[in-house]
């Protein structure tokens, strides 16, 4: 039977892994091949801290990752996409974030959560990582890092923990240990990925539900802006204290427990106990995404994809006009792609400040999408923009 694109791809990282594996632990004796994906959000966009739902899905790109258990308690970490860092090292006896550790703090990051929720690690281990997903680019290398870590853990140590106690802990340890207050939407998105479906998730209670996602003649194409974000230095939260402040000032008029609770009615009906400007846009967003999302997943299920398209472009528009979260490298994107015949729907995606666009684009559009976009970036921005056309993929897997 002839593999497909994705297994031989996975095959051949498989192997570079290894490889690079026995070059810089001398052996790869005992050692396990991981991979964990990226995410890309379709809609439903700062709205996983405000008791939203939103619509991600796993990607066929994502980290690969070597494991073995050593006889000490030393960790050593190697990432072939941080080659200069070299080997950083470690030990189970001093788990706290640093900024020497670098990217080393997600994985040790899990570890330490593991640990906080009584899992001890008997040993240490020597993991080395290899990622295809850009760095910094919005389609959660981080997150995929920490799934990638949990699944590690519950493999070679017999843990018994779900995919969605890995979502959990992963966010856990972001929260805690990186001091990173995002939500549970990528972690989530990672952990339980399906092939083909995105995942309609209400963050209020962690339902879900897994949507086919058909496109037909059409594909998922992601613009990466090359304008790099992390979301520890981004304004990401500020925008939750500004919605959170909003909250506490509606509830003073109305009965409800987050942003999410609340339709674009009832919200214009009270929004005036929202005393400041910014806030009240802010809260609009939370509130009319949140809408926007159940509608998209309902126009999908009828297989209304152009409806679909429409609903991602005004999510756009609020997250560049309430949200103020986009600037003029996604903005520069999206509104090129706008002008282009055969794009079905195109918005920024993941946190914003930088990082990715996501677009549905016919099939017969795509390569002049990728020109006329590039071009148009490239002369307004100064710098050369990357796109990829995505595979939805599967959560965590053991390769080996
Ligand atoms: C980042 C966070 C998520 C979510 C998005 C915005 O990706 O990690 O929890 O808040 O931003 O939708």
């Amino acid at each position: 039977m002839q593999r497909s694109e994705t297994e031989s791809l996975k095959d051949r990282m498989t192997e570079a892994v290894l490889q690079k594996f026995e070059e810089i632990f001398g052996d790869a004796q005992g050692a396990r091949v991981f991979f964990a994906p990226g995410r890309v959000n379709l809609i439903g966009e700062h709205t996983d801290y405000n008791g939203g739902h939103v619509f991600p899905c796993a990607l066929t790109i994502g980290t690969y990752g070597v494991a073995r258990k050593r006889d000490d308690r030393l960790l050593r970490f190697y990432s072939m996409n941080f080659e200069q860092a070299g080997v950083i090292r470690s030990s189970l006896d001093e788990l706290a974030a640093s900024e020497e550790a670098g990217w080393t703090n997600y994985p040790k990051g899990v570890i330490w959560a593991f640990e906080e929720k009584g899992m001890k690690l008997p040993c240490g281990l020597d993991i080395l990582l290899n990622g295809n997903i850009p760095n910094g680019s919005g389609l959660s290398s981080s997150a995929s890092v920490e799934i990638l870590t949990g699944a590690m853990l519950r493999e070679l140590f017999g843990f018994q923990v779900t995919n969605q106690d890995l979502a959990l802990i992963g966010q856990y340890s972001e929260n805690n240990f990186n001091k990173v207050n995002c939500g549970i939407m990528d972690q989530f998105a990672i952990a339980m990925g399906k092939k083909d479906h995105a995942i309609f998730l209400d963050t209020a209670d962690l339902s879900y539900e897994y949507a086919p996602i058909a496109l037909p003649g059409a594909k998922i194409v992601i613009s990466c802006s090359n304008k790099k974000r992390g979301l520890g230095d981004s304004k990401y939260n500020q925008r939750r204290s500004e919605c959170e402040a909003a909250l506490a000032e509606l509830q003073k008029a109305v009965d409800i427990k987050s942003l999410g609770d609340l339709d674009l009615e009832t919200f214009e009906k009270y929004q005036t106990a929202v005393r400041d400007d910014i806030r009240r846009r802010r809260a609009r967003h939370a509130v009319s995404e949140n809408q926007r999302t159940i509608r998209a997943v309902e126009a999908l299920k009828r297989g209304d994809i152009a409806e679909f398209g429409k609903l991602m472009n005004a999510s756009h528009i609020s997250l560049r006009d309430d949200y103020e979260v986009t600037g003029a490298e996604l903005d520069t994107l999206v509104e090129e792609a706008w002008k282009i015949d055969g794009v079905i729907g195109s918005r920024m995606t993941g946190a914003g400040f930088g990082g990715c666009t996501v677009s549905i684009v016919k099939n017969e559009a795509i390569d002049g999408f990728i020109r006329r976009v590039g071009e148009a970036y490239l002369k307004k921005i100064g710098y050369a923009a990357d796109f990829y056309a995505v595979e939805i993929g599967d959560g965590p897997v053991t390769l080996m």
